[in-house]
């Protein structure tokens, strides 16, 4: 049908006779001539219609937006003055001497501009208009690149792409399940993975050595713009390597994919962090590095200040207090740190204290704060040497329990970073090691697994059993301005230690056999050390992208309902279907009454 493709045509076919086809992007009538824009997947070229071939030109004349074509023409120059330098194609053009109109098009929803703002219902639903617009063109063509560069790594490193199963039981990694009920095992119901975890320990345990999976993961889990109920990992598993080793080649593998697909130089060895620095600094466990500001504890000189919002979590050994200094920051007007306190209350902070320092040198006098009278000078001029504050800054206070002040002044510390452009370079890598292995839920009173419960400790069943509360474990995140873009760890490899940290989780011996029985049998077997790791493949494709949302990169997202407005799914089925699959339902669609009475 075609020779070249739209986007594809230069100079170099200079006098040649070439057969296109595509979408109509634009047409424009001009004194007797009619310009048509030419789209596929490649980009634009202008084709050119003359009045002089009439049954051509009364076709062009009856085209629309959208309508799909076939043009033969010969290419030749642009006229002088109409060249355009920012396009491909800019410097030619198509005369075409035959068109065929391949199909019609109704007038599209919206047009295909990528700078027109269209609600995301809309685009949702009519996605296959929407992914014609060149943004979305460009996002599908990094993610191609992205994958087709990781699975040439990972052949070359001698890893196997396996599959595992979609139906399957249910994985813990901290989401809901979605389950799917079985026609053929009344009452028994299979979940969809949160991811292929257990599995791709089994095949480490099968002796397949290094394993590689592009595979789909699905989480029931409150959606936000980096996170999606069904999303895709570069899931990842060795035999016989420890974390440093792991941690080396998966490195090398993403230092090799931002420079092949977005020329991006992530810099020398990626810095690591422990978490309790990175949460000691920047209250979280995924900081964005690109920001420079970080927390000052000073809790120590709150303990006596006649200011209860600060000297009760001073003495709270469940409480936190902390300074962050904004430089140049005392030019924030009252309005705007009105609405920072707002934002920080949405992470539960009570409030927002600061103090604007007009003159470090004039003590008490240069401060400008309505808290400055709760407390002595020396306190206040102890918090300006540690923060290192100078004339013309603004330091904020966090003071509440612990993971609120992390929380609250976390985000502040992004936003206002960003806010008043104080981030310094582009990309800013991080390995998080040397987590907790529990973290305690009041609530329940019980134990949580900080990654998932198959992740090693670094210390003996003994010291784990001690105190649960103190053991760390072998795993790491890597975190990339601020989003955490892949996780892993060793893994427990022996059936004690596994038993344990069942037990130390609340997971009876009884519910451990049931849930996971096969896999301390398994452990049995000659399990060997192991351990892996995932990363977000539409984390990663936004970031390279700079997408604001990974709806951006997936084809078909959800949207932040969890539902897909194209397919209007999820949908009811039919009487027939329930009954064969043994459910019945305990609201019957439509059917509001008969549930009441
Ligand atoms: P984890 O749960 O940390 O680890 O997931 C690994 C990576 O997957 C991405 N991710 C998501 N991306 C989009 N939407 C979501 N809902 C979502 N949830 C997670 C993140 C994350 O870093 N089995 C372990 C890995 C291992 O231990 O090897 C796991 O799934 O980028
Ligand atoms: P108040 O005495 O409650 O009016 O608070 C005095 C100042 O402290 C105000 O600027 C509040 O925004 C701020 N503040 C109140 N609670 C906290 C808190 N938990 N952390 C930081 N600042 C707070």
């Amino acid at each position: 049908m075609r020779t070249h493709k739209c986007g594809e045509v230069t100079k170099k076919q200079l006098g040649e006779t070439v057969a296109l086809c595509g979408w109509v992007h634009r047409r424009r009538d001009h004194g007797g001539v009619i310009f048509i824009d030419l789209r596929d997947r490649e980009g634009l070229v202008q084709v050119v219609f003359n009045p002089d071939a009439a049954e051509t030109f009364a076709i062009a004349e009856s085209v629309r937006s959208e309508y799909v074509l076939r043009v033969e023409g010969v290419v030749r120059d642009r006229l002088e003055g109409t060249v355009n330098a920012n396009m491909k194609t800019g410097e030619i053009e198509v005369l075409v001497s035959h068109i065929d109109v391949l199909n019609e098009s109704e007038t599209p929803p919206f047009p295909i501009e990528s700078d027109i703002e269209v609600n995301e219902e809309m685009r949702l639903r009519y996605r296959y208009i929407d992914l014609r617009r060149s943004e979305m063109q460009k996002n599908m063509r990094v993610r191609r690149d992205v994958t087709r560069n990781l699975r040439n790594f990972l052949d070359d490193e001698d890893f196997f792409e396996i599959e595992t199963p979609i139906l399957t039981k249910a994985t813990p990694e901290g989401a809901r399940d979605y389950i799917v009920p079985s026609r053929t095992h009344e009452n028994a119901f299979f979940a969809l993975p949160q991811s292929p975890q257990l599995y791709k320990q089994l095949l480490m345990i099968a002796g397949m050595d290094k394993y590689y999976q592009i595979v789909r993961c699905f989480r029931d889990e409150d959606l936000r713009a980096d996170r999606q109920p069904e999303f895709t990992q570069i899931d990842i598993e060795t035999s016989f390597m420890n974390e440093d080793k792991i941690m080396d080649t998966m490195e090398r593998m993403i230092r090799k994919l931002f420079s092949d697909v977005i020329d991006v130089d992530l810099g020398d060895k990626f810095p690591v962090m422990t978490y309790a620095e990175a949460m000691r600094l920047y209250g979280s466990d995924k900081p964005d590095l690109r920001i420079p500001l970080q927390f000052v504890d000073i809790a120590e000189d709150m303990k006596d200040v006649d200011f209860k919002v600060f000297s009760g979590p001073a003495n709270d050994p469940n409480g936190r207090v902390v300074a962050l200094r904004i430089p140049g920051g005392s030019n924030l007007s009252r309005k705007e740190i009105d609405g920072l306190t707002k934002f920080v209350s949405i992470y539960g902070a009570r409030g927002l204290a600061y103090i604007k320092v007009n003159d470090r040198d004039a003590g008490l006098e240069g401060l400008q704060s309505p808290i400055v009278k709760f407390a002595p000078a020396e306190v206040w001029e102890s918090v300006l040497t540690k923060t290192g504050t100078e004339t013309g800054d603004l330091i904020f206070f966090g003071a509440d329990k612990t993971n609120i002040v992390n929380e609250a002044i976390g985000a502040l510390r992004v936003k206002v970073g960003h806010d008043r452009g104080l981030a310094k370079g582009d990309w800013k890598p991080l390995w998080l090691i040397d987590f907790p292995m529990f973290d305690w839920d009041d609530k329940n009173q019980r134990w949580n697994a900080i990654h998932h419960p198959f992740t090693a400790p670094s210390c003996s069943t003994e010291e784990l059993q001690a105190n649960p509360g103190k053991a760390l474990s072998r795993a790491y995140d890597l975190i990339l301005n601020g989003c955490e873009v892949g996780g892993g760890s060793i893994r427990i490899n022996k059936t004690d230690m596994q038993s344990k940290v069942f037990e130390i989780l609340g997971i009876g011996e009884e519910e451990a056999r049931d849930k996971f029985g096969f896999l301390l049998d398994a452990l049995k077997y000659g399990c060997p050390p192991h351990g892996g790791v995932a990363f977000g493949l539409d984390r990663l494709v936004m970031l390279m992208t700079g997408s604001a949302s990974i709806r951006d990169v997936i084809a078909f997202p959800k949207t932040q309902t969890a539902a897909c407005p194209l397919m209007d799914s999820p949908a009811a089925v039919s009487d027939v279907q329930l009954r064969e699959l043994g459910i019945k339902l305990r609201q019957p669609a439509g059917n509001k009454e008969e549930k009441e009475s």
